[in-house]
C-alpha cells in the first residue's frame, strides 16, 4: 500500500510539474482527486484494513492528497505568472511607435487664388456668375462682334465639336448669357475653365482658367477711369498694395477701345526679372469698353448702356503670385508639387 501511495506521488507530482496550461490541470485535478482516482480508491479500501494499517495508511493517503493538493496550486499560479508575462510581451504598448495621422486634403491652388479673386470682387460688389462650357458660336463668336471669317477668330484657336459647338475659348460668352436674361445695371464675375486648341508649354496650356468681369450701367455711368480703380484695387489684393497697374492700347473685336493690362512685378517691384522678362510688368489679361455691336446683339439699344469688361487667366495669376514657372503644374497631380499650397 505504502509503495502505492509512493508511485502514486511520484507519478502525479511529475505530471503536474509539467502541466503547461490551466485545462491541463483541471483533468489533472479530475485524474488525481476525482472519484475515480487512485487516491480515492486507496480511501475507500480503507475500512477492510485493521486499525493500526488503518491508521497507517489513511494518514499517508491524507498527506498524498495535500501534497497533490498543493503541487496543483503551486503549479496553476505558475502558470498564471507565465500566462500574464506573455500578456505583457503580447499586448505591450510602444509608446514611442508614430502614431496614424489621417491625412486632411485641402483645395487646389488653383481653387484657392479663385476663390480669393472672387472675395475681393464681391466686396467691391460683384455677382459671382457661372455658365456653360460647351457653347455656340453665336454665344462663343459672333454675339462678341466676331463673325465667321472674322480675322480675330485666329487669335483663338479653337476645338470644334462635330454638333458645330465650341468648348468656350474664353468665359467672355458668359457676358452674353447673363446679359440675355438680366436687365443693367449690374457688375458680374465670372470664374470658369476655357479651351484652346494650342501646343502646350511652360506659359500655354489647351486647358486653363479664366475671370471674366464685366460691368454695364446707362451711358456715362461707366468709365474706363473707374474701371482701371477696380482692377487696380483687385490688383493689389491679390498681389499686395505696392502693386501698380498700366493699361497698354489692344484690340478685341468685343471692346472699343481696347486695353491689354498689366501689374508691376511683384517680384522686383518692377526693377525687371526673370520672372517679369526684364520688363519691370507682367502682362496680365485684356479689357475695355463693351462695344456697343455687342449690347445691341442682347438687344439693347445702341448707346443707352455703356459697360467695362475684362478678362485674364486664373493661372497666370497663380503663377505670379506662389512663383510658379511652369503652368503643366497644375493639373500634373503631382503631390509634391500641390502639397506646397
Ligand atoms: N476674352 C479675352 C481673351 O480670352 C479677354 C478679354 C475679356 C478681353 C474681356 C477684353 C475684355 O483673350
Amino acid at each position: 500500500m505504502k509503495n502505492k501511495i509512493n508511485k502514486v506521488k511520484e507519478l502525479a507530482l511529475k505530471e503536474i510539474g509539467k502541466a503547461k496550461d490551466i485545462a491541463e490541470i483541471e483533468s489533472l485535478k479530475v485524474k488525481y482527486l476525482g472519484r475515480k482516482s487512485e487516491l480515492v480508491n486507496i480511501l475507500r479500501t480503507l475500512k477492510d484494513l485493521s486499525q493500526d494499517k488503518r491508521k497507517e495508511i489513511g494518514e499517508a493517503a491524507n498527506k498524498l492528497r495535500e501534497e497533490i493538493e498543493s503541487g496543483i496550486r503551486d503549479q496553476e499560479l505558475e502558470i498564471r505568472k507565465l500566462e500574464f508575462s506573455n500578456i505583457e510581451e503580447k499586448e505591450r504598448i510602444d509608446v514611442t511607435y508614430p502614431g496614424s495621422v489621417n491625412q486632411k486634403g485641402h483645395l487646389h491652388p488653383l481653387t484657392q487664388v479663385r476663390y480669393e479673386i472672387e472675395e475681393i470682387f464681391k466686396l467691391m460688389g460683384f455677382l459671382i456668375v457661372e455658365d456653360r462650357e460647351v457653347e455656340d458660336e453665336f454665344h462663343n463668336f459672333d454675339a462678341l462682334n466676331m463673325p465667321k471669317d472674322h480675322p480675330a477668330r485666329d487669335m483663338q484657336d479653337t476645338f470644334w465639336l462635330k454638333s458645330g459647338c465650341v468648348p468656350r475659348t474664353h468665359t467672355s460668352s458668359v457676358q452674353i448669357r447673363f446679359m440675355e436674361n438680366n436687365k443693367p445695371p449690374f457688375r458680374i464675375l465670372v470664374p470658369g475653365k476655357v479651351y484652346r486648341n494650342e501646343n502646350t508649354d511652360a506659359t500655354h496650356e489647351s486647358n486653363f482658367h479664366q475671370v471674366e468681369g464685366l460691368i454695364v450701367a446707362k451711358s456715362g455711368k461707366v468709365t474706363v477711369a473707374g474701371a482701371k480703380s477696380i482692377i487696380a484695387e483687385f490688383m493689389k489684393g491679390l498681389f499686395g498694395e505696392d502693386t501698380k497697374i498700366r493699361l497698354r492700347p489692344s484690340y478685341f473685336p468685343f471692346v472699343e477701345p481696347g486695353f491689354e493690362f498689366d501689374a508691376s512685378c511683384p517680384y522686383c517691384k518692377g526693377e525687371g526679372c526673370r520672372i517679369c522678362k526684364k520688363t519691370g510688368w507682367i502682362e496680365l489679361g485684356g479689357a475695355g469698353m463693351v462695344n456697343q455691336n455687342v449690347l445691341v446683339s442682347v438687344g439693347l439699344f445702341e448707346d443707352e448702356y455703356e459697360g467695362f469688361a475684362f478678362g485674364f487667366g486664373t493661372e497666370r495669376m497663380a503663377m505670379i503670385k506662389y512663383g510658379i514657372d511652369d503652368i503643366r503644374l497644375f493639373h500634373s497631380g503631382d503631390l509634391r508639387f500641390l502639397e506646397q499650397f
